[in-house]
């Protein structure tokens, strides 16, 4: 804010995987914390200069493990209990329920925001996962075989950052630069609503 006078494109990249019980400086699960909280706080203290930007867009990198996840608001910080896949996916989903509710308080500004899911990337991504030594070289090969490289892991976050395609289009969730369908969970506009009211809560934004 101090620095820039313009921002046109805020992608929402940044993400940690299936880490062990860990928490934030702040005191939140740290995939929690850092998959949307992060997020969601960085945005809303640049969303008055990417309204003065205007056209400009958000992105935000989902996935869809999110699938797997659901919003438990009486255990947001997984004090009762941790499951680090289900917190993963956990987190995933709030990516795309923020970017749903955003882009419901975005409207006709000019601000877009959509969400997405990458495809599988061959990244570290899964320098928490522990593989045996014996099953590393499969690993690799299937990786190697399988995964995207990470130049083609970023072209839907590309695409959504600058394609024509998709001016004007908000509140979507795409994959391979094309939308995608979302499961009801995704959908859900008042669990969006309500994460959003906890999450302006818990990043100090409403006191
Ligand atoms: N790879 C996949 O198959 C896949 C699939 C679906 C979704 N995604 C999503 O894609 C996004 C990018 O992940 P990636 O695959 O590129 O993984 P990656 O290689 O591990 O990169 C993650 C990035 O996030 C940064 N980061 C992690 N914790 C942070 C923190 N506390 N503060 C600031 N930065 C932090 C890391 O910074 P440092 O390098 O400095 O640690 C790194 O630059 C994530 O949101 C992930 O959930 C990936
Ligand atoms: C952890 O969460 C995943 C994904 O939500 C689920 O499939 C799995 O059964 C859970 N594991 C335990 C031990 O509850």
């Amino acid at each position: 804010l101090k620095e820039e006078s313009r921002l046109d494109v805020l992608i929402n990249n940044a993400g940690i995987f299936q880490c062990p019980y860990m928490k934030t400086e702040d005191g939140f699960e740290m995939q929690f914390g850092v998959n949307h909280l992060g997020h969601f706080l960085l945005t809303n203290l640049l969303l008055g200069l990417l309204k003065n930007s205007a056209p400009s867009r958000i992105v935000v990198v989902s996935s869809k493990l999110y699938k797997y996840g659901e919003i438990n608001f009486e255990d947001l910080n997984s004090e009762i209990s941790y499951n680090k896949s289900f917190c993963y996916s956990r987190s995933k989903l709030a990516n795309i329920l923020f970017a749903r509710e955003l882009a419901r308080r975005l409207e006709g500004t000019g601000v877009t925001v959509n969400s997405l899911h990458p495809g599988i990337v061959r990244t570290n991504l899964g320098r928490h996962v522990n593989i045996p030594l014996l099953a590393k070289p499969l690993f690799n090969l299937v990786s190697w075989a399988f995964f995207k490289t990470p130049l083609e892991g970023a072209q839907t976050s590309i695409y959504l950052a600058s394609s024509p395609d998709v001016e004007g289009v908000s509140g979507k969730y795409f994959g391979d630069c094309k939308e995608e369908e979302l499961l009801p969970k995704a959908m859900d506009d008042l669990v969006a609503r309500k994460l959003w009211d906890i999450s302006e809560v818990m990043v100090g934004l409403l006191k």
